[in-house]
């Protein structure tokens, strides 16, 4: 019998203690994929409508956790909800990816508001308490935002990139403005996610997704600074912080400096190897590449337990080295949180 809680394991692999096995949840985990996650949405109508309806909210948070066994929920929302909060108009158009009103001039920085969270975006922290009440406290909530650098290239850029063009030649033309920005989207955040933690967040991740655009001299410079910032004023909520940051082997040392307790590495990251550039101070989160889940079980069952071979023991938090991709089946997202499970398990 396990007499862990997955809230208690999942906060204990948080903080590397021992635990019975390895916990696993996985970005994204809720969305697209998901027949149910579909029926969902066309209730709602449109995917910032769900966001903004905190029972839809917590229903979608929950649906992959029932399904699947998984070993925390992460609140339905979005990186780019505090961006439409500070005045930055948001959309989705069907099959699209986002549309902002991109932000290009120092001028509209300066008229970006920082927000109050409990008056401009109550529903996440809503949508939290609603998701821990349903959750009894046994699974872990995680909260969320995305981080600085990685809000900016959306903001300036208006949008999603292949490569983030604008923001970039925003970046070195305008370099004082982009400065101002990401000093704007930090003052947002810090207490938009203390509000999470507040709400009933048991843990607060940071999504940088497009970090690995910088060098680790760039990243030092306008990225990490602003990461310490938030990690620094969030250490009194007493929730473990996580960092991803997408394409980082270059930025290992400055991911380990950035005041997080748990670095998340996408697939290219070896977490040995990470773990060896880190001294072991931290636990690991990831990696499995996400099309992993393309291939026959035999494939995945090989490819997960490399991963759990680079990253023996505790300290170990199992997930994808990015979101689950649409069009994933999810029969094999079940096979993967089993075999996590069946592979970790320590003999009774
Ligand atoms: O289970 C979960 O993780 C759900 C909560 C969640 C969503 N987005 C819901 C969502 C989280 C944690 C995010 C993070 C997010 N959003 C990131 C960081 C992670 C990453 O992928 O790098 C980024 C970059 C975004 C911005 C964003 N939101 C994009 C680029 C898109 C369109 C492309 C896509 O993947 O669909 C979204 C839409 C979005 N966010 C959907 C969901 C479920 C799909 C909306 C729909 O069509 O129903």
């Amino acid at each position: 019998m396990n007499l862990m809680t997955k809230r208690e394991l999942f906060l204990r692999a948080c903080r590397k203690e021992p635990v019975d096995r390895t916990p696993v949840w996985l970005m994204r985990q809720a969305g697209r994929y998901l027949p149910s996650y579909r029926a969902l949405r066309e209730k709602a109508g449109d995917f910032l409508t769900l966001c903004r309806t905190p029972e839809m909210a917590a229903e979608a948070a929950l649906q992959p956790v029932r399904q699947f066994g998984l070993d925390a929920a992460i609140v339905f929302s979005d990186i780019l909800i505090p961006l439409e909060a500070m005045g930055v108009p948001l959309s989705f158009a069907e099959g699209e990816g986002p549309r902002l009103r991109p932000v290009s001039s120092a001028g509209d920085i300066k008229e970006l508001r920082i927000p109050d969270p409990s008056e401009s975006m109550p529903f996440v922290m809503m949508a939290i308490e609603n998701l821990r009440s349903e959750l009894g406290g046994r699974v872990p909530v995680i909260g969320f935002g995305g981080a600085p650098f990685t809000l900016a290239c959306y903001a300036l850029e208006g949008g999603s990139s292949r490569d983030f063009r604008k923001a970039l030649q925003f970046l070195y033309s305008e370099t004082e403005a982009f400065e101002n920005l990401l000093d704007r989207i930090t003052g947002a955040l810090i207490p938009f996610l203390d509000a999470q933690a507040r709400a009933g967040a048991d843990a607060i991740q940071l999504f940088e997704s497009w970090g690995g655009l910088l060098s680790a001299r760039l990243y030092r410079r306008f990225a990490l600074p602003r990461i310490r910032r938030i990690f620094a004023s969030l250490k009194s909520a007493g929730v473990p912080l996580i960092l991803y940051v997408n394409g980082a082997s270059h930025l290992v040392e400055e991911m380990a400096s950035s005041g997080a307790d748990v670095l998340s590495f996408d697939s290219r990251t070896v977490l040995s190897e990470a773990r060896e550039r880190t001294s072991g101070a931290f636990c690991l989160q990831g990696n499995l590449e996400p099309s992993s889940l393309f291939a026959p079980r035999e494939v995945l069952e090989k490819e997960i337990s490399e991963i759990l071979a680079k990253a023996p023991g505790r300290g170990h938090i199992f997930n994808l080295g990015h979101g689950v991709l649409p069009g994933t089946d999810p029969g094999k997202v079940k096979f993967l949180v089993e075999s996590v499970e069946r592979m970790t398990r320590s003999a009774p």
